[in-house]
């Protein structure tokens, strides 16, 4: 049998984590992905048809589900709805998806007794103040602030559930915000240089003092298989690589690494609830499992992500507008 079930794996992460996997010789990948507004067919271009399979459905499909988790060695969970602005518009996807998918496909590793790994972030631990010394770790409290992050959450704590219940052989990850090739124009940076490459001025939100902390979608991803070939069944791994910066440092460097006056974007409507700060340790994973960023540098991992959105212009153009209008119609 063998073979990895990648769910999701159309959209940014995924993406780039079916392309990493292949790369480092893994014999047969299957993506089940639901081809929502966030996936791209494209991005799976030219992968290896004797190794790599697209399904399209989705993670709520009970039938479709079990025959591929009986189908596969190893099951790992990127699918989402992944955006907080959309659930703060209509929360219900988020429900259904992040929630009912998720139990969806427990309940399918636990009747095939299937290895699984599911992917979160680290939003689930809700925020942190500006000036506090604390970041994140695997002991730090629930306390999301979005639905988004709520459904998330809730996500996490139905697969330790069922880990401590059943016996299912489970790990979770939780991760800060990734950058890279493949993300969707929705997500800020890539709305950013994208609005710069089309003429329209980049949009931050509020003051921009909050703090996100940045990694490279490839170190996100290596730690993933990482965790799948050493991590311990039941335990929790967070991923991070130290890459703190508020919003308004990363507008403006965006700003200056594409030739333009680092002052030249507008300040929009601040998000509802909009979590001030971000900050993950990463001990665990790197002293346990021995992991370390490969991207160290965050203003040449941004110069190259901002060379492949320049690059692949056919990737983002088609749905440029619609995206800035759903933007627009909310004053952002
Ligand atoms: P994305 O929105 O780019 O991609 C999500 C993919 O899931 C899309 O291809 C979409 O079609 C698919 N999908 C949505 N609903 C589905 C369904 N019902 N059935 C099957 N497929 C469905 O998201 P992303 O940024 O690649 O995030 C992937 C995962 O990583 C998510 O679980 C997210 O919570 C998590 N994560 C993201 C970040 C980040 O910075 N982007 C950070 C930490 C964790
Ligand atoms: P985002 O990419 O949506 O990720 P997340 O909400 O998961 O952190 O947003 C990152 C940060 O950038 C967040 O603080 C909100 C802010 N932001 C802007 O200032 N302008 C924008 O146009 C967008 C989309 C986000």
């Amino acid at each position: 049998m063998g073979g990895m079930l990648v769910t999701g794996g159309a959209g940014f992460i995924g993406t780039n984590f079916v392309r990493l996997a292949l790369a480092q010789g893994q014999d047969r990948v299957t993506v089940l992905d639901a081809l929502t507004y966030a996936a791209n067919r494209s991005s799976l271009d030219g992968l290896d048809p004797d190794r790599f399979r697209l399904v399209e459905g989705s993670v709520c499909d009970a039938e479709l589900v079990d025959r591929l988790v009986a189908d596969h060695d190893t099951v790992v969970h990127f699918a989402a709805e992944s955006h907080n602005d959309n659930s703060l518009r209509d929360p219900s996807p988020f429900i259904q998806t992040n929630l009912v998918g998720t139990y969806t496909l427990l309940e399918a590793v636990r009747r095939h007794g299937r290895r699984y790994h599911h992917i979160s972030t680290d939003e689930v631990y809700g925020d942190l103040e500006l000036d506090d010394p604390a970041r994140f770790t695997e002991s730090t409290p629930y306390n999301p602030s979005s639905p988004y992050s709520a459904s998330k959450a809730g996500s996490d704590l139905l697969v330790r559930a069922w880990v401590r219940s059943f016996g299912v052989q489970a790990t979770i990850s939780n991760c800060s915000n990734n950058y890279g090739p493949y993300q969707h124009i929705e997500k800020f940076i890539p709305r950013q240089v994208t609005n710069v490459l089309a003429g329209i001025r980049p949009k931050l939100y509020g003051a921009g003092a909050n703090v996100r902390d940045w990694i490279h979608v490839t170190d996100h991803n290596l730690a993933v298989l990482r965790i799948l070939e050493a991590g311990r069944i039941g335990e929790t791994y967070l991923i991070g690589a130290d890459g703190e910066k508020d919003n308004r440092t990363v507008i403006e460097l965006i700003l200056t690494l594409m030739g333009q006056p680092a002052d030249a974007y507008d300040h929009v409507t601040d998000r509802a609830g909009h979590d001030m700060r971000y900050a993950i340790d990463a001990s665990k994973l790197r002293t346990e499992l021995g992991w370390e960023p490969t991207y160290r540098d965050f203003e040449s991992g941004l110069a190259a992500t901002i060379d492949w959105y320049r690059e692949n212009e056919s990737w983002w153009r088609p749905i440029k507008e619609a995206t800035e209008a759903r933007y627009a119609a909310a004053g952002q």
